[in-house]
């Protein structure tokens, strides 16, 4: 019979939502009173849907599990950061293109800076929201906004220090055209370049860091679908991926060996994603590398709009070239929960 196929998605989702929801009333919300995050597609809650671009996610089967309408997020439901606002207690930090000035005046939980196609370098996509652009658009909160509600300095000084930085960047650096133009040469620059824009927003305020490193992008389905055998993981591409995210570890540690206060959690995505290749089984997921959308692995894998998505959207680690709300919410209990893709040396957030 089909019953465990129709239950074992609701054994899950019990599983995995419980301890995220009941975990909320263990932490003092004053503790972390706000998220802010900077990045590309895997965060972006929206942002790209007010830029000019050719590509966005404005459209279904884009947010087909998030209350069955698109917002801009690259997945068929959540993110990371939406299931790690879930964890604080903390409501979904909301895309600050999507905010009038009134909204921005009063919002005191976070702002999401993220734009899918930026990087670290200012030349990389540069009709998206670079990561300078995400810091200048947060320094103009800082001076324009956030004083609506922090009136003294101090007061101003504390929330940031107190609130959560996410930052999930670089692996668009790596691509060129579609093309990988990574080397562990190409690696070194692009840390520097990153250590230099986490100093800035640390200059603006910031002393809580949640980093994610670059995913295992030899894995996604577009270079999968060219390698041989089929649906093999490409080594060159995941080598220099691998590289960047090695010294990533050590720039966090000297940052925080030089910085005053500059506290981080560091997010292992790059073996996370690797791992859900191996053991996504256990979770119903079977399928790690052909996407969910479009449900079909020729032409150019690109997820259109109104395309029918496959038949169960659980089993699937990729919606579409990103990680499916399955994968993300696996994440979320590895990281949060079962700690072990997360890792801090300093604070405790988790
Ligand atoms: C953006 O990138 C394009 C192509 O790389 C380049 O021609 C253009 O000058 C850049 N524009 C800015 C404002 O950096
Ligand atoms: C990018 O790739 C497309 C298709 O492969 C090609 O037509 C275009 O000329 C390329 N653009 C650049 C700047 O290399
Ligand atoms: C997805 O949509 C595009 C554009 O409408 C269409 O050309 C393509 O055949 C669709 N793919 C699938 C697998 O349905």
């Amino acid at each position: 019979m089909n019953t465990q196929y129709f239950t074992f998605p609701y054994v899950l989702i019990t599983l995995l939502l419980l301890p995220l929801a009941s975990s909320k009333n263990s932490y003092n919300p004053k503790q972390i009173p706000a998220i802010y995050v900077f990045g590309d597609s895997l965060v972006d809650s929206g942002n790209n849907n007010y830029l000019p671009l050719n590509s966005n996610a404005k459209f279904l089967p884009y947010g087909i599990d998030f209350g069955g309408k698109p917002t801009g997020r690259y997945t068929n439901g959540k993110t990371v950061v939406d299931y790690l606002a879930i964890h604080l207690g903390l409501p979904f930090a909301p895309p600050y293109l999507g905010l009038s000035k009134n909204q921005r005046n009063k919002i005191t939980t976070g702002i999401n800076f993220a734009s899918a196609g930026s990087g670290i370098l200012p030349e990389t996509n540069n009709k998206t929201l670079t990561l300078d652009k995400q810091i200048k658009l947060f320094r103009r909160v800082i001076k324009n906004n956030l004083p609506y509600i922090f009136n003294e300095q101090d007061e101003l000084k504390r929330h940031l220090s107190e609130s959560l930085f996410i930052v999930s960047t670089g692996v668009n650096d790596n691509f060129h055209n579609g093309t990988f133009c990574g080397s562990s040469n190409f690696a070194s620059y692009l840390l520097k370049e990153f250590s230099l824009r986490l100093q800035k927003i640390y200059s603006l305020g910031a002393r809580k860091f949640f980093v994610i490193n670059i995913p295992a992008a030899g894995c996604f389905p577009m270079i999968a679908a060219k390698s041989k055998p089929r649906g093999k993981c490409n080594m060159k591409i995941n080598r220099a991926i691998f590289s960047y995210n090695n010294g990533l570890t050590n720039v966090l540690r000297k940052l925080q060996s030089q910085l005053i206060d500059f506290t981080f959690m560091h997010s292992d995505l790059y073996q996370f994603l690797l791992d859900l290749r191996e053991t996504g089984y256990k979770y119903g997921i079977v399928e790690t590398w052909k996407p969910c959308c479009p449900n079909d692995i020729y032409g150019d894998l690109k997820c259109y709009p109104y395309n029918v998505t496959c038949p169960n959207r659980n089993t699937h680690l990729f919606f579409d070239v990103h990680p499916s709300q399955i994968a993300n919410q696996i994440y979320a209990r590895r990281c949060f929960i079962d700690k072990t893709i997360c890792k801090t040396w300093s604070f405790k957030i988790l």
